[in-house]
Parts: structure tokens; C-alpha cells; sequence
């Protein structure tokens, strides 16, 4: 099992490849669909997710997608389920499994990842519908004497143990600590609140026995907060991400993956490219993507719900996935943008 783990974990950051995030639970599905005026149907939901999995040639560049419990049970209009689309692309099937960020009780503005009740019969369930991965989000706010003790602690107990339930059941776990870049805090405040996060994140993992072989840490990136004033430049983000990640991060993971959180889909591609330009060969761990908003924004944006807009839509998400391609190289550079803009 431990061996299997492993070999999973590595294939989902081999090469140049990275994670595909499309598991947008309903309610942030609907969000995106309505500021374009698309209806949030489950009908709508599937045409999209159609769009995005028989997207010719994603395979090149994503070696993993993460579904959502609608999504992983649907199939294309000609019957295919989404599973099989995925693996006959030399996709890596998996799984969003936590219930949503809640109210933290008695921590007002925090939130607390719940749905480990009766998780271990849902991961069988996933395993046998074919999913090889899971991944469970917990996020941390950066406010007024924020984030909290109780907060960071719930939220990497609870990561601990999901990982765990994966890993018994043979999947391996995607943890996700997201420190929010809503704010105007400075990137010194996301690099201290990152650090502690992680290491909080690391000792619930040792606690709970999770193999670290056999599972990927999908952090933020270090920044400051989206209303921030003062901005560091792409070298100075890459430097403070490696940093921090260096000083928290086990060698015997097999990979970091980033989530985008908001970022520019552009910024996203440019920052993980300079930390692999910079890096690469002096961190343990692959630095990969595991990108939803900064892969898919752009094809949304045209597709709104139009099957004529299809063929474009599906042009723009793989432009974007072989952006994060090149960036794992360390090669994207604003001209692979202005030559889809001609
Ligand atoms: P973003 O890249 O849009 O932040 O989403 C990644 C993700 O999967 C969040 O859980």
C-alpha cells in the first residue's frame, strides 16, 4: 500500500505536469456561472465540465483533475463517463472530499473544514468509482489578532486525519492549508502566518501517522493580501515562497502544488516559473500547480454556457494549462501570451 501511495503521489508532479482543480462545489459553481449570466444548473454544470475534460491534448500538460461528487459521477452527452475520458487522456482521477469551510464556534471570522464524519465509507466509495487522490481544504484568515491558535489547530487536526482516512483507503491525500489572500495585510504577515501554518500542519501529520511519501501539499503561495497596497515583484514572491516552504516543508514529500487563491491567472504562471527558474535544483520537492481559477477563468469567460463557443473555450484552457507547463520549467515568459493575443 505504502509503495502504491507513493508511485500515485509522484506521478500527480512527474515531469512539467500539474493538477487541474475542478471540483468547485455548488454554491462556488453558481457564483462563477452567475457574474456571467450562465444559469447554475446541474445540466449547465455537466456541459461545462464536458467542455474541460475532452479538452483535445490536456493530457500533455495535467497528469491529475480534481472532481466534484456531481462531477465524478457524470459522463459526456454520448455516454462516456468523466473517468474514463480522464484516464484515456493519462488523467489522474480525484476527488474533493471535505464538506465545506464552516463558522469556527466561539472564533467569529474564522472558519473550521468539516466533513469528517463518515468519511472513511465515502473514500470507499470514491475508490470504487475509480478516483486515486482526495483532497480536503482548510483555510486560515489573516485579520485583526488572526489566525488564532484554535483555528490553526482545528484546521490541521482535521487535515491529519483526513489525510490518514486516505491513506488507509489507498488514496492519496491532497492537503490543503489556504492561508486567504483577502486583505490588506503585507507579504511579511503572509510569510509568518504560512510558516506557522505549516508547522502546525506538519505536527498534526507526524500525530496521526500520515506517510509523507505518499501525499502532496497543496499550499498558497506568499503574498501580500489582494488589497494591499505595496506589491513585491514576481522574484520576491518566488524567493519568499521557497523560503518559507523550505523551512517547513519535510524533504520526503514528493510535491508542492500550488492553488492560485485569486491570483492573476497570469501572475500565478509567472510566480511558480521563477521559483522553478530559481529553485529548481535546490528544493527537494517538485514545485507544481494545482490551479482552478487561474486554468479555467479564462475558457469560462468564453464559453458562457454556448456550445458555439466550445472549440475557443477549450483553446484558452489548454493555452493556460501549457502556460503552468512551461512554468514548472522555469520557461513561461509574457510572450507565450502575446502570441495567443495576435
Ligand atoms: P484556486 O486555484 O482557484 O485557488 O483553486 C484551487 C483549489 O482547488 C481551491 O481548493
Amino acid at each position: 500500500m505504502n509503495a502504491q501511495l507513493a508511485s500515485t503521489a509522484k506521478a500527480m508532479v512527474a515531469g512539467d505536469k500539474g493538477l487541474l482543480a475542478m471540483d468547485e462545489s455548488h454554491p462556488t459553481c453558481g457564483k462563477r456561472f452567475a457574474k456571467l449570466g450562465i444559469s447554475q444548473t446541474v445540466e449547465m454544470r455537466q456541459a461545462y465540465r464536458e467542455m474541460i475534460v475532452t479538452t483535445p491534448g490536456l493530457g500533455e500538460c495535467i497528469s491529475g483533475a480534481i472532481l466534484f461528487d456531481e462531477t465524478i459521477r457524470q459522463q459526456t452527452q454520448d455516454g462516456r463517463p468523466f473517468i474514463a475520458v480522464l484516464k484515456a487522456a493519462g488523467i489522474i482521477p480525484g476527488i474533493k472530499v471535505d464538506a465545506g469551510a464552516k463558522e469556527l464556534a466561539g472564533h467569529p471570522g474564522e472558519k473550521i473544514t468539516e466533513g469528517l464524519d463518515g468519511l472513511r465509507e465515502r473514500l470507499a466509495e470514491y475508490v470504487q468509482l475509480g478516483a486515486r487522490f482526495a483532497k480536503w481544504r482548510g483555510v486560515i484568515t489573516i485579520g485583526d489578532g488572526l489566525p488564532s491558535r484554535g483555528c490553526l489547530q482545528g484546521n490541521a487536526h482535521a487535515l491529519a486525519r483526513y489525510a490518514a482516512l486516505c491513506q488507509e483507503a489507498g488514496l492519496v491525500p491532497i492537503v490543503e492549508p489556504e492561508v486567504l489572500m483577502d486583505g490588506a495585510h503585507t507579504m511579511e504577515q503572509c510569510r509568518a502566518v504560512t510558516e506557522k501554518t505549516l508547522r502546525t500542519v506538519f505536527d498534526q501529520l507526524a500525530a496521526q501517522r500520515v506517510l509523507l511519501e505518499g501525499m502532496i501539499l497543496k499550499p498558497n503561495m506568499v503574498l501580500a493580501g489582494l488589497a494591499c497596497p505595496e506589491q513585491e515583484s514576481v522574484d520576491e514572491v518566488a524567493a519568499a515562497t521557497v523560503a518559507t516552504l523550505m523551512r517547513t516543508v519535510p524533504a520526503a514529500v514528493p510535491g508542492v502544488a500550488f492553488l492560485s487563491g485569486g491570483q492573476s491567472s497570469e501572475l500565478a504562471s509567472a510566480r511558480l516559473s521563477a521559483m522553478n527558474a530559481h529553485f529548481k535544483q535546490r528544493v527537494p520537492w517538485a514545485l507544481a500547480f494545482s490551479f482552478a481559477r487561474a486554468i479555467q477563468q479564462p475558457a469560462l469567460e468564453i464559453w458562457r454556457g454556448d456550445a458555439a463557443n466550445v472549440p475557443a473555450a477549450q483553446q484558452a484552457l489548454l493555452h493556460r494549462a501549457q502556460c503552468n507547463r512551461a512554468a514548472r520549467r522555469g520557461e513561461y515568459s509574457d510572450e507565450m501570451e502575446e502570441e495567443t493575443n495576435r
